[in-house]
């Protein structure tokens, strides 16, 4: 399948680490076991618009000018392009995913700045998993952060960028050690 050979063209330890987060994320919060498979497989799809982002921007040394972030925000945009031609459930939460998982809470995500709850559930399950394990991850432009560290970072985005009750929970399981991911 084609699709598989662009998600291993794009970070795949990323998207494989984030989609078993995801599905045991979900599980942990007793969403039922199909859907949290769907979530998972879902999950591994959330950057796949970056096979369109030049590799400049993708492994700049350096932080983004506002200008690359610009460029760089339309990856969810590519990514609804990417899947428009399927239309199974699972590729119908990967798309639910890919557009709002950089929304925030408090509405000043993109790419449509929603708010609260009108962020769907998978969207707001995958935004934790995503910033967990990019923070938790060596980048060209940064070190891996302690789990203490990015513990913190989470905490203080509560409400913010997340979910405020899935962060509580997110972050208790993490402590917990329910959850799998390479920082645990
Ligand atoms: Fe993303």
């Amino acid at each position: 399948m084609i699709l598989q050979n662009v998600l291993r063209m794009v970070d795949p330890e990323h998207s494989s680490r984030v989609s078993v987060l995801a599905r045991n994320f979900a599980q942990a919060l007793s969403i039922p076991e199909r859907e949290a498979m769907l979530i998972g497989m879902g999950a591994k799809y959330h950057d796949i618009g970056k096979i369109s982002i030049p590799l400049s921007i993708l492994q700049s040394p350096m932080p983004l000018t506002e200008e690359q972030q610009e460029v760089m925000k339309r990856h969810v945009e590519y990514g609804l392009s990417i899947l428009s031609v399927y239309h199974s459930e699972e590729m119908n939460v990967a798309k639910t995913i890919i557009a709002t998982h950089h929304e925030r809470w408090d509405g000043t995500g993109y790419p449509n700045q929603l708010k609260g709850e009108d962020i769907p559930l998978v969207g707001r399950i995958v935004a934790l998993c995503d910033v967990f394990d990019s923070l938790s991850s060596e980048r060209p432009y940064k070190p891996a952060w302690t789990l203490g560290q990015v513990l913190d970072h989470i905490r203080q985005e509560r409400g913010k960028a997340f979910d405020p009750e899935l962060t509580d929970k997110f972050l208790e399981m993490i402590c917990e050690g329910v959850l799998e991911g390479k920082a645990l």
